[in-house]
């Protein structure tokens, strides 16, 4: 599997707000993860490839970042451009960040909200939008800030803009969200605390101007780009797959939760800890699956695994109900839309109510036969090909560019575990990019 996207943007800039050199092995080379090494290069660190997914980050320290010439372009990646403004928000610089049309169209307001805080001053297009100009507080005020929506993204972006802050920052969590940067920042020397709030949620505060010291850092396999080769094993006929080295973080596995709910024969093997995070093989063999109900609490720790998952239910006996999805209205695409016109065009009974999705499961191959619009959207491209593995008609997507940004060898290894995944004869030029 290719390494965990979160935690590989993490390593870079943690690396990059370190002193000395961090030494990253395993680092997801995908398109998101450059655009991250790229911003952090124009802010002063030194980023470098020096093998397969082995690189290296000459840190500056907390507070030494520099202003950048030209404007960071974050592509695709809604973790690079919130993460790296919880960055910028208290380094007294200016910078100009924009991404492609898909992150441009995402909201930045839940950033720019408790960023402001801090004293940092943002000009933004309408809606809160990128692209923006950040200027950093010079002299930043420790803020409290309780998280208005489920999102390890504002989570981070809030505690990184502490590190350049007096005191300690404090976000609270009414549920929590993945925890890779409170991992890696202890990792790095930093002081972090996670505790019970008294509402029932997880308070989680970090204290300012640490002394972040470089630290070797092994990037586990994605669980999010390791869900399509499980799912592919479920529901293709007669298929057994060990996927090696995945992360099992318990605040990303709620996918297995429902996988194992649903029936699918899974098993966790030689679970081990690296870097920091534990880690396993996962063995999926084929079967029969059978709907579920998937709570909205739930949702946190699965949000990027929707699409398939409502792959999986599609093929699955019955009636699956996946509860409290408004957060995918915003992901790289509205993937709650997204998914329900995916499902529908390739003849699987499906509907939206609310914010809840609604699939009834074909108990068997569900017919496929369409072209899917991928929006921009890697994981709804990964998800429908996926589909068509399982399909009685084959399954066409109309851009399949998107699924560089976090798995650039998606379709290699899919083909050499059998899968039949071509080009088509003439593509459509690349959605929205010109
Ligand atoms: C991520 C957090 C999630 C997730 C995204 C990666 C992260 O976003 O969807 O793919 O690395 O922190 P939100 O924080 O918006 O839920």
């Amino acid at each position: 599997m290719p390494g965990d996207k979160s935690i590989s943007h993490r390593a870079l800039m943690l690396g990059a707000l370190a002193i000395g050199r961090t030494e990253i092995t395993g680092l997801l080379e995908g398109e998101d993860v450059l655009a991250t090494a790229a911003a952090l290069n124009s802010l002063g660190a030194q980023v470098a490839r020096v093998g397969d997914g082995r690189w290296t980050v000459d840190g500056i320290g907390v507070g030494a970042l520099a202003e950048p010439e030209d404007l960071l372009d974050l592509g695709n990646s809604g973790t690079a451009a919130r993460l790296l403004l919880g960055m910028l928000a208290t380094h007294p610089i200016t910078a100009f960040v924009t991404g492609d049309s898909s992150l441009r169209r995402r909201p930045m307001g839940r950033v720019v909200e408790p960023l402001s805080r801090f004293g940092a001053r943002f000009a933004t297009r309408e809606g809160s939008r990128l692209p923006l100009a950040v200027s950093g507080a010079a002299d930043p005020i420790p803020i409290s800030y309780r998280l208005p929506v489920p999102s390890a993204q504002v989570k981070s972006a809030v505690l990184l803009a502490g590190l350049n802050t007096p005191g300690a920052t404090t976000v609270i969590e009414p549920q929590p969200t993945r925890d890779h940067t409170e991992r890696m920042l202890r990792h790095f020397g930093a002081t972090v605390s996670t505790e019970p709030d008294e509402s029932g949620g997880l308070r989680v505060s970090v204290e300012g101007f640490p002394e972040l010291t470089a630290a070797p850092i092994i990037v586990p396999g994605d669980p999010s780009s390791a869900a399509f080769a499980l799912v592919a094993a479920l529901i293709v006929p007669g298929s057994d797959v060990i996927v090696e080295g995945v992360g099992i973080n318990p605040l990303r596995a709620g996918l297995l939760e429902c996988l194992g709910e649903m029936g699918g024969d899974i098993a966790l093997l030689n679970r081990r800890e690296e870097g920091g995070e534990p880690v396993a093989d996962i063995r999926a063999r084929a079967g029969a699956l059978a709907g579920a109900e998937i709570p909205a609490e739930r949702a946190p720790r699965m949000i990027d695994e929707y699409p398939i998952l409502a792959v999986a239910a599609a093929y699955a006996r019955g009636r699956t109900v996946m509860r409290g999805l408004a957060e995918l209205r915003v992901k790289e695409s509205d993937r709650l839309t997204a998914i329900a016109v995916g499902l529908e065009q390739c003849g699987v009974g499906v509907a939206v109510d609310g914010d809840d999705l609604i699939v009834e499961g074909v108990g068997n191959s569900p017919p496929g036969g369409a072209m899917i619009e991928t929006r921009l959207d890697h994981r709804m491209a990964m998800a429908f090909l996926v589909l068509g593995l399982a399909a009685n008609e084959p399954v066409r997507i109309d851009d399949a560019a998107p699924i560089a940004t976090s798995f650039p060898g998606f379709v290699e290894l899919m083909t050499g575990l059998g899968a039949d995944i071509s080009p088509l004869r003439s593509s459509p030029p690349h959605a929205g990019e010109g």
